[in-house]
C-alpha cells in the first residue's frame, strides 16, 4: 500500500494520508515528480491581443514571460537575464518591442534574440551572444497555452486526453473564439494546494458550505431546485484529469440573473449552435461543468460564468490562486453585465462563495496539525456505485491516483463504472481544428 493513498476496493474505501498536506518532503517530491513533468497552464492567447504584448507569470516557481512576438507568435521566456540573472520584465503586463535588462542593459527582442549589449567591444570577436531561455516545451489547445519543463513529455493533446472534449464544450460557446476578460482575481489561501484541487470539483459541499449563496440565488430567481444536481456525473477523463458535469437541467441552478434581458440573445446564439453542432452536443454545452486538468488548472463553467483558475503551491500550507473569466466576445451588454456580476459575487475573493471555500480549506489545514493522531482523510463517496454523480468523489480519486502514481511510482487501477448515458456522450457534429481558438 502507498504511504499516501489507501485504495481499498473490497470495502470499498479510499483514504488520503494527511502527511501529504503538511510534509515539506512531500512538497519537494511534488515539485520534482509532478511540476517538472507535467504540462502546466501559463495563460490564454487572448490575453496578448497585440504584437509585442507580454505578461509576467510564475509557473512551478519559475518566473516566466508570456509574450506575443513581433510576428504574432506566442512565446514563453524565462524571466531572467542570461547575463547575470536579473529579472528582465518587472511589470505584470506591458507592450514592448525590446525586453531590456535594467541591470547592465542587455536587450532582447520579443522573439528572444539578443538585440544589443552595451560596450560589446569588451567581448571577444567569437563571443556567442546568448538569446533568452525558454521552457522545454510550449504548446496550446484552443487558446489555452501550456508549458512543460520536461523535454520528453508526451504532446499536449495526448496529455490532455479526455479533457479536450470538455475544453471544446466551453470553447464552442463563441462563434468568434472565447476570450479572457480584462482583470483577474488574485488571492491566497493558508492551506495545501491539493485542497483547492479537491474543492474545485466537489459537488458534495455545495449545499452545506454555500447555503447562504443558494438562499440569495433563490431570492433572486424565485425558484431553485438542487435535486437537478442528481442528474450529473463525475467522470474520469484520463491522465488524472476529471470533471463533474451537469445535465442541461442544471442550467438555472447558479448565478444571479440581474434581469431577463439578454435571455433572448443567448437563446438565439444557442439555436445557431444547434444547427452547427447538433442537438446532443449543444444540450451538453448548456449544462455546467467543473474540470481539473492535472495537476493545477481548473476550468469551471456554471453557465452564468466560466472561470479559469490556476493554483500555485507556495509551501505545504500556503497557495496562491489566480482566476480569470472566459467569455464569448460577441456577447451583448446585458449578458456581459450579468457575467461580470456573477464572476464577482460568486467567485470573487470577497464574493458570496469563495470566502466560504477558503474558510473550509483553512480549517482543514488547521486540523492537519493533528495528522499524527488522525492520519487519514476519506474520499470514498460513490465508490460503491456504478454511476457517480457530482456529489460523489470519483473525480477526486481519479486525480489522487495520478498524483500517487507520479509521487510514489505505484499505479492503482481505474474504477470501472457503467458507461455514460447519451446525455454525457453526445459528440459534436462538426469538429473544428483543435489548435485554433475559434
Ligand atoms: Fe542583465 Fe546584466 S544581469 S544585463
Ligand atoms: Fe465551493
Amino acid at each position: 500500500m502507498s504511504t499516501f493513498v489507501n485504495d481499498d476496493r473490497e470495502m470499498p474505501r479510499f483514504q488520503v494520508n494527511r502527511s501529504a498536506m503538511v510534509d515539506p518532503e512531500v512538497f519537494a517530491l511534488e515539485r520534482d515528480k509532478i511540476f517538472n513533468h507535467s504540462w502546466l497552464y501559463i495563460g490564454h492567447e487572448t490575453e496578448l491581443p497585440k504584437k509585442n504584448d507580454y505578461k509576467t507569470r510564475k509557473v512551478a516557481g519559475r518566473p516566466l514571460v508570456f509574450a506575443r512576438d513581433a510576428t504574432g507568435t506566442i512565446q514563453v521566456w524565462i524571466n531572467s537575464c542570461p547575463h547575470r540573472g536579473a529579472m528582465l520584465c518587472r511589470e505584470d503586463s506591458a507592450n514592448a518591442r525590446f525586453l531590456t535588462c535594467f541591470y547592465h542593459g542587455w536587450s532582447f527582442s520579443t522573439a528572444g534574440e539578443m538585440v544589443s549589449m552595451p560596450g560589446d567591444d569588451a567581448y571577444g570577436e567569437g563571443f556567442e551572444r546568448p538569446g533568452l531561455a525558454s521552457p522545454a516545451k510550449v504548446d496550446s489547445y484552443r487558446g489555452f497555452v501550456f508549458v512543460s519543463f520536461d523535454p520528453d513529455i508526451v504532446d499536449l493533446k495526448t496529455y490532455l486526453a479526455g479533457a479536450t472534449e470538455y475544453i471544446d464544450l466551453v470553447c464552442d460557446q463563441s462563434e468568434q473564439g472565447m476570450e479572457i476578460l480584462h482583470g483577474t482575481h488574485e488571492y491566497s489561501i493558508k492551506a495545501n494546494w491539493k485542497l483547492l484541487v479537491e474543492n474545485s470539483m466537489d459537488g458534495y459541499h455545495a449545499v452545506s458550505t454555500h447555503q447562504r449563496y443558494f438562499e440569495m440565488v433563490l431570492a433572486a430567481r424565485g425558484k431553485l431546485d438542487p435535486s437537478a444536481l442528481a442528474d450529473s456525473r463525475g467522470i474520469d477523463l484520463g491522465n488524472g484529469h476529471a470533471v463533474i458535469a451537469g445535465a442541461p437541467a442544471t442550467e438555472g441552478l447558479f448565478g444571479r440573473p440581474l434581469s431577463d434581458a439578454g435571455a433572448e440573445e443567448r437563446a438565439a446564439r444557442f439555436d445557431r449552435f444547434r444547427e452547427l453542432y447538433g442537438d446532443g452536443w449543444v444540450d451538453r454545452m448548456m449544462g455546467n461543468r467543473n474540470m481539473v486538468i492535472f495537476p493545477n488548472l481548473v476550468i469551471i463553467d456554471l453557465v452564468m460564468g466560466v472561470v479559469v483558475r490556476k493554483i500555485d503551491p507556495i509551501s505545504p500550507d500556503y497557495m496562491e490562486v489566480t482566476a480569470w473569466e472566459l467569455a464569448p466576445p460577441e456577447e451583448g451588454d446585458e449578458l456581459r453585465k450579468q457575467r461580470l456580476d456573477n464572476f464577482l459575487t460568486f467567485w470573487g475573493p470577497g464574493g458570496l462563495a469563495s470566502p466560504d471555500d477558503v474558510e473550509a480549506l483553512e480549517t482543514c489545514q488547521t486540523g492537519y496539525a493533528a495528522a499524527r493522531e488522525l492520519p487519514w482523510s476519506d474520499i470514498s463517496r460513490g465508490m460503491n456505485k456504478d454511476i457517480n454523480s457530482t456529489t460523489d468523489e470519483l473525480q477526486m480519486r481519479t486525480w489522487w491516483r495520478r498524483w500517487n502514481e507520479l509521487v510514489t511510482g505505484e499505479r492503482l487501477p481505474v474504477e470501472t463504472k457503467a458507461p455514460l448515458d447519451e446525455m454525457f456522450r453526445a459528440e459534436r457534429r462538426h469538429r473544428s481544428t483543435e489548435s485554433t481558438n475559434a
